[in-house]
């Protein structure tokens, strides 16, 4: 029989540090790659716990192999990779890692859109290639930040923390979200509006996307949305790529429907849409939200706490599944 638990990736040392000293054994896929899908489907067998990473698809070809599998700890706080109902159907709780990356994704998604609107990345490449002749007038102008119209997509947790943060800079924020938040509208010391989709879109100078991707967000933003964007407007997706129509992005970038366009994720990672990358008017990161030493450790450290809860008979404190049933005699 193999070690209880497989871990897909190669985390920070505290992770494995925790596991050690909970006494749970585990194999690490040795290789700071992606993992083979064949070496996944061969490694899940006879596992009890499998601690993966975003980019496992873990769907029901790997449920059928994984003939032992009880709980499977997603190290992101985004769970579209998983087949949650296939797992809830087979008895296999799914937990996330919510709330301890929040605000580094909330400030990575205001680098990108204050990198986007003032032509950061473009501006070091075009001083790095020696073009830089002296301050002029009219060298490379960019959008303002202070005191414009934000318009945010899905207030949940980085919803919410993305913007907070607009306070500094003074900006209306419009937000649309399933939900009206009263106790957040509340607490920003501007003016704060719910919206819909079609109103929000046609009035905010940044558009930032906040919600989880599910069949009802995927393309959430295509042609229409971006056509009723307005031309100076500057669209930020940190959340997941498929959210984004990212053949009619491009179009819109082409043709000028919208300003620009900051990404941090992309329809089909590790591709990205090459006309994107030729474009001047984009910024675009490989996939960065949660990429700080401490954020990645502790969403490290969140993932095996699941794990240990569940192995010692409890319920693991961020279960996806919540249908899923935990007796205290387990
Ligand atoms: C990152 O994208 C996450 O979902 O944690
Ligand atoms: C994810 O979107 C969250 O709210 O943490």
């Amino acid at each position: 029989m193999p070690n209880r638990i497989f871990i897909t990736r190669m985390l920070p040392q505290p992770v494995f540090d925790r596991l050690d000293e909970a006494g749970i054994a585990y194999d690490v896929y040795p290789k700071d790659e992606i993992i083979p899908r064949d070496v996944l489907l061969r490694e899940v067998r006879d596992r009890e716990g499998l601690l993966c990473i975003l980019t496992d698809v873990i769907d029901k070809e790997v449920f059928d192999r994984a003939n032992r599998l009880k709980i499977v700890a997603n190290y992101a706080v985004g769970y579209n990779n998983i087949d949650v109902a296939h797992a809830t159907r087979r008895g296999v709780a799914v937990s996330n890692t919510p709330g301890v990356l929040t605000d580094a994704a909330a400030d990575l998604a205001w680098t990108l859109l204050l990198a986007t609107a003032r032509r950061v990345v473009e501006s070091d490449a075009y001083l790095r290639a020696g073009k830089f002749e002296g301050w002029g007038p009219m060298l490379l102008l960019g959008r303002d930040v202070t005191g414009s119209t934000l318009g945010v997509v899905g207030l949940g947790r980085i919803g919410k923390a993305f913007a907070q943060r607009a306070a500094a800079f003074q900006m209306k924020i419009l937000y649309a979200s399933r939900r009206r938040d009263e106790e957040f509208e509340s607490s920003y010391p501007g003016e704060i509006r719910r919206v819909d989709l079609d109103e929000l879109l046609a009035n905010s100078d940044f558009v930032s996307l906040h919600v989880s991707l599910t069949p009802e967000t995927v393309h959430l933003i295509g042609e229409k949305e971006l056509r009723r964007m307005q031309p100076h407007a500057i669209l930020i997706n940190t959340a997941r790529g498929p959210v984004v129509d990212e053949a009619a992005l491009v179009r819109a970038l082409k043709e000028k429907w919208i300003w620009g366009a900051g990404l941090d994720v992309y329809e089909e990672e590790p591709h990205v849409h090459p006309d994107l990358i030729s474009l001047p008017n984009t910024v675009l990161l490989p996939h960065l939200g949660s990429a700080t030493t401490k954020t990645r450790t502790r969403m490290g450290l969140m993932a095996v706490e699941n794990l240990i809860a569940f192995f010692e008979g409890r319920r693991p404190p961020n279960l996806v599944n919540e249908e899923m049933r935990f007796s205290s005699s387990r």
